[in-house]
């Protein structure tokens, strides 16, 4: 139902109001992965995977949800201070909480939600949801923000509301994303460039179908793992409080008093800020080769170094490679599970989606969704 108008008639046969809507893509990483809370660089894409969402105002003091992807209504009462209850209404109610203690009174409003952004995929379905409800319940109010701090407020829903304690990447592409191009993110100071995809190149994401969880223990193991060896660099040389701020040869330098595990997710991280940067050059230059160099290098050192991969995801990778038309795959996301992205010629592009499924599900029994995207626009209200 990729279909605003569809929606808002659900809205006023639900509700009875004509609604504002607006709409806030998902996104896929082509490099940079756990470098967002490193203060480093990333450079995903927003895709035409998206969650919609409708507004009007109530007048009884209460805000009612309606999630159609769940068939589920929730109702909470406006002026009370929201609590997280590990539910899907976390994160709208989370954007509520932001909100209101940044000053703003929140009224009571009627919200009706819809998604196609796979859930649970590593394609960052929550990210669009918190920013669709941030600009949604801003819009209601009469509010703005500039995109990167709206981006900034939508990821504390996750690290105080939530409790996942992940970067700023996904709100931020969720928020800023450009039709037809990716973005280069300084993670440090928000700065960023946008560099155009070819258009004969396909953005090709598979889904391994193992179900990943950022707020689960793997990820913040690995970035508690990566910030240990960052406070032993720091502890040396002083200025390092990121690992952005740590080289390779501080690594061989101080490494081994490192835990060996600690060593390696560094490892990963410091060469994953090089390869980025390096990667956003070569697309600026139009090097489709380099960029697909840099994914493959990517994807082991995310595998091997970091151990953010899973066996599913690995063999996805092995497979693209060895199908005609690739440029480069990769794990993306947070990792252990999730998809793949694969930057395709776009004239093979079909064939290679049928060949890596196929492939895919003769090797694992697992029937995989492979879809064909395309980079799109950040959020934006609609009507
Ligand atoms: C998840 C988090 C991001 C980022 C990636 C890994 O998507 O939400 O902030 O850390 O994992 O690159």
């Amino acid at each position: 139902m990729h279909d605003p108008n569809a929606l808002r008639s659900m809205h006023l046969a639900r509700f009875h109001a004509d609604p504002a809507i607006c709409v806030a893509p998902g996104r896929v990483n082509l490099i940079g992965e756990h470098t967002d809370y490193a203060e480093g660089f990333v450079m995903p894409v927003a895709i035409n995977f998206a969650t919609l969402a409708a507004i009007s105002p109530r007048t009884d003091g209460k805000i009612v949800i309606w999630a159609e992807n769940y068939g589920e209504e929730k109702t909470f009462d406006a002026a009370a201070k929201p609590i997280a209850s590990k539910h899907w209404s976390d994160y709208p109610m989370g954007v509520v909480a932001i909100l209101a203690g940044e000053g703003h009174t929140i009224p009571g409003f009627s919200l009706s939600i819809w998604g196609d952004v796979p859930l649970g995929s590593g394609l960052s379905s929550s990210a669009a949801l918190e920013v669709v409800t941030a600009l949604a319940v801003l819009s209601l109010i009469g509010a703005d923000y500039p995109r990167p701090v709206l981006a900034r407020l939508c990821q504390r829903v996750e690290n105080e509301f939530v409790g996942a304690n992940c970067g700023i990447m996904d709100q931020f592409i969720s928020a800023n994303g450009k039709a037809n191009h990716a973005l280069l993110l300084d993670c440090r100071d928000l700065s960023f460039r946008l560099a155009p995809l070819p258009a004969d190149v396909a953005l090709v994401i598979a889904n391994t179908m193992v179900k990943h969880s950022i707020a689960g223990g793997d990820y913040p193991t690995r970035r508690r793992e990566s910030e240990a060896a960052c406070a032993i660099i720091n502890s040396h040389r002083g200025g390092v409080p990121f690992l952005r701020d740590a080289t390779l040869e501080d690594l061989a330098k101080w490494g081994n008093e490192m835990e060996p595990k600690s060593f390696l997710r560094a490892k990963h991280v410091i060469s994953e800020d090089l390869r980025t940067v390096a990667a956003s050059e070569a697309l600026l230059r139009g090097d489709m080769k380099e960029v697909g160099r840099l994914m493959a290098e990517a994807h082991i050192s995310y595998s091997k170094d970091f151990e953010g991969s899973c066996a599913e995801a690995d063999l996805m990778v092995d497979l693209a490679n060895e199908l005609p038309g690739l440029i480069g795959a990769r794990l993306t996301g947070g990792g252990f599970g999730g998809c793949t992205v694969n930057l395709v010629e776009q004239d093979k592009a079909d064939a290679f989606a049928e060949e890596l499924g196929k492939r895919y599900a003769a090797k694992t029994g697992i029937k995989p969704e492979i879809h064909i995207c395309h980079a799109s626009d950040g959020a934006h209200r609609i009507s």
